[in-house]
């Protein structure tokens, strides 16, 4: 059985049964990120937009995203939580830290890792609406089915995904993995040691 992840050993951790798939390499995320790039650099051109990480797990997308970006922007960084240490979403978002740009009359993008319920996109959008930016569009590495409707506000999705909780490039299991560069799913352990 797979005991290594990335440069990880898994023997160090007790994963319950279950154990990481490689679900999108390296290489397919660097490839979808340069085309994204790309698409934004078009959408905006002639704009300074604010390009807003939101923490902690967008940090990794975000580092790559803003280097295949050929116009000027502005950076900035939100945190909100509503995991904990779970792999299910608590169904409550609250905000962590806060951005400090003035967005007022601005266009906003902002950089998600991954949509689930699509709860926290649903409080960002509307608590950052309140200051009245010229626009609002969200860049989300990973989609989800999503329990709430929010299609009409993601405008670049990196690869829509099954319903299952995922690993890597910024994403945790108990604030764990967040460095290995590819996506990996948590699957139930097929093989017994
Ligand atoms: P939502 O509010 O349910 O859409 O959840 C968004 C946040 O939950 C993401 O920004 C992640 O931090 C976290 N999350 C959702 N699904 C996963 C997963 O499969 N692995 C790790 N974190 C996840």
């Amino acid at each position: 059985m797979a005991t290594k992840l990335g440069k990880i050993d898994l023997k160090n951790y007790n994963l319950d049964g279950f154990e990481f798939e490689e679900l999108i390499s390296e290489k397919r995320i660097q490839k979808r990120v340069e085309e994204i790039g790309s698409e934004i650099s078009k959408d905006f051109e002639n704009k300074i937009p604010i390009i807003i990480g939101v923490l902690n797990g967008s940090f990794l997308f975000m580092a790559d995203l803003v280097r295949n970006i050929n116009i000027d922007y502005e950076v900035d960084f939100i945190k909100i939580s509503s995991y904990g240490n779970s792999t299910k979403s608590s169904g409550t978002v609250r905000l962590v830290k806060d951005i400090s740009a003035d967005i007022t009359g601005r266009d906003l993008i902002i950089v998600e890792d991954i949509v689930d319920t699509g709860l926290s996109i649903e409080f960002l959008f509307n608590r950052l609406q309140e200051a009245k930016p010229n626009s609002i569009s969200f860049v989300t590495c990973l989609k989800k089915p999503t329990k709430v409707d929010v299609d009409h506000l993601v405008n670049y999705v990196g690869f829509n995904i099954e319903d299952s909780f995922v690993i890597g490039y910024g994403l945790d299991l108990a604030q764990k993995f967040r460095g290995l560069s590819s996506i990996y799913n948590l699957t139930p352990k097929k093989d017994i040691e």
